[in-house]
């Protein structure tokens, strides 16, 4: 007689005699197993092979008999349960690793879901639903296997039957900004094929959109690199102001006037050294946009890019807000671009310039300049990228994770959308891009709706 699971039961695979019900098992003697049994059998039982209950129940009655089982680390049964926990452990890390959400726009009014679809080799989908709850709380998806589906509503996860591939959606925008994004910053020189596979296993392909770029990207990586070997070093960055840089002169705290127009506002700015960020800064980099834009975007500080050619947000941060921006449909050149410290901070890596986040006097000091581009622009509403900014336009520490996607009013009725800086995505584990991604595209698309009501 062999153990089996409810489902294989109503499907008729086994005689009637086949498996014992709880009520022939009579009254159980008390039973003593070590504390780490219970663990090791929470994951044995997630594994595909079929033979995994009657392997726990010979363990646990042998438990009950041989005293010097539980200090056999070579005994074969125990061998073979911690090597079934060990794949469905892995099992478990590759499901949060390769999940690839694409979202279903679910008609006006309603959130966006965000659907994907996996074949897990264990059974692993119940187990780690609750990772994608907690890390995804804020957003609704649902994770479709052909054995088992989850569902997340913000509230409740709810686990289901599962269905057939065909029920995934096809790929959307957003995963192709991934594609690009993948294709550059893959490195040909760094390609190690083999140690990528071991990590990301073929079987794991068909769902990965990235995927489909690896076998031609690994076909031209020798010749890319050999181009990149002959090509030599490249300079680093070089400090070459892109409008000459007027005379230092009085700035606002130091008796200036207050600037009465953005172009005032840009001389200004240059001279500006009341942190001293600016002295070190190639040069100020002051917003850009309609002087009665209705929409003003703020972010935290110019970085390499931006200081080098004197605009905001061109740098690879910026490449992906102004994708972002187009996704949604809003003209780059119609709104207003800031942020909340004028001068680029970094500290020098060999050649290399390196940001580092302004600190909150260097913030504070560069807070006036941002009121009167506020004032002067005079946009209906503002969006915040980030904590910096989002300090920077309310006067006070936003908790940005929990606040995003919210609307707050600064003391002086303006509105503020709070919501995440790019880099933050940019910087995310690969495998929550395509989600995060859409939940920060889901909070700026609010910023639109407001663009278009006013
Ligand atoms: N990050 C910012 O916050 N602003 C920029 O202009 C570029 C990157």
């Amino acid at each position: 007689m062999g153990w089996h699971t409810a489902r294989e039961v109503e499907a008729g695979l086994f005689d009637a005699d086949g498996p014992a019900s709880p009520s022939s098992l009579g009254d159980a003697p008390p039973v003593n197993v070590p504390a780490a049994f219970m663990p090791l059998c929470e994951r044995v039982i997630l594994h595909r092979d079929s033979e995994r209950f009657g392997l726990l129940y010979r363990l646990f009655w042998r438990l009950q008999t041989e005293a010097a089982l539980r200090h056999d680390p070579l005994d074969a049964d125990w061998m073979r349960a911690e090597r079934m926990a060990q794949e469905v452990g892995r099992e478990m890390h590759k499901m949060k690793a390769f999940v690839r959400f694409r979202t279903v726009d679910q008609g006006p009014g309603r959130p966006s879901l965000h659907v994907a679809w996996f074949e897990p080799a264990h059974h692993v989908v119940a187990a780690t639903a609750p990772f994608f709850a907690r890390r995804f709380t804020a957003m609704h998806w649902a994770i479709l296997t052909p054995e088992q589906c989850v569902s997340w509503d913000g509230e409740h996860l709810l686990v289901g039957p599962g269905v057939g591939r065909e029920q995934a959606p096809p790929a959307d925008a957003g995963e192709k900004l991934w594609l690009t994004y993948y294709e550059s910053i893959f490195n040909p020189a760094r390609l190690k094929l083999a140690a990528m596979q071991k990590e990301m296993p073929r079987r794991y392909w068909a769902n990965l959109p990235e995927a489909a770029l690896i076998d031609p990207l690994a076909a031209r990586a020798a010749e890319r690199s050999m181009t990149m070997i002959q090509k030599g070093p490249s300079d680093p960055a070089r400090r070459h102001p892109s409008a000459p840089r007027p005379a230092p002169g009085p700035a606002l705290s130091s008796g200036g006037d207050k600037p009465q127009s953005l172009e005032a506002l840009r001389v200004a700015l240059e001279r500006c050294r009341e942190c001293p960020i600016g002295a070190h800064a190639t040069q100020a980099v002051p917003g850009e946009g309609p002087r009665h834009a209705r929409l003003m975007f703020v972010g935290e500080q110019p970085g390499d890019q931006e200081d080098l050619q004197g605009r905001p947000f061109v740098g690879p941060a910026g490449q992906l807000f102004s994708r972002a921006l187009a996704e949604l449909g809003i003209d780059r050149r119609t709104v207003y671009i800031s942020n909340a410290v004028k001068h680029f901070k970094f500290e020098l890596r060999g050649k290399r310039r390196i940001h580092k986040t302004p600190a909150q006097e260097e913030a504070a000091a560069c807070q006036h300049w941002l009121e009167t581009e506020i004032e002067l622009v005079d946009a209906d509403a503002l969006v915040a990228l980030g904590a910096t900014a989002a300090r920077q336009l309310m006067g006070y520490a936003v908790a940005v994770t929990r606040s995003r996607g919210q609307w707050l009013k600064r003391a002086d009725g303006r509105r503020v959308l709070i919501t995440l800086h790019p880099s933050a995505l940019l910087r995310m584990e690969p495998e929550d891009k395509d989600a995060a991604y859409a939940a920060w595209l889901a909070d700026l698309r609010q910023a639109v709706a407001q663009n278009a009501a006013l």
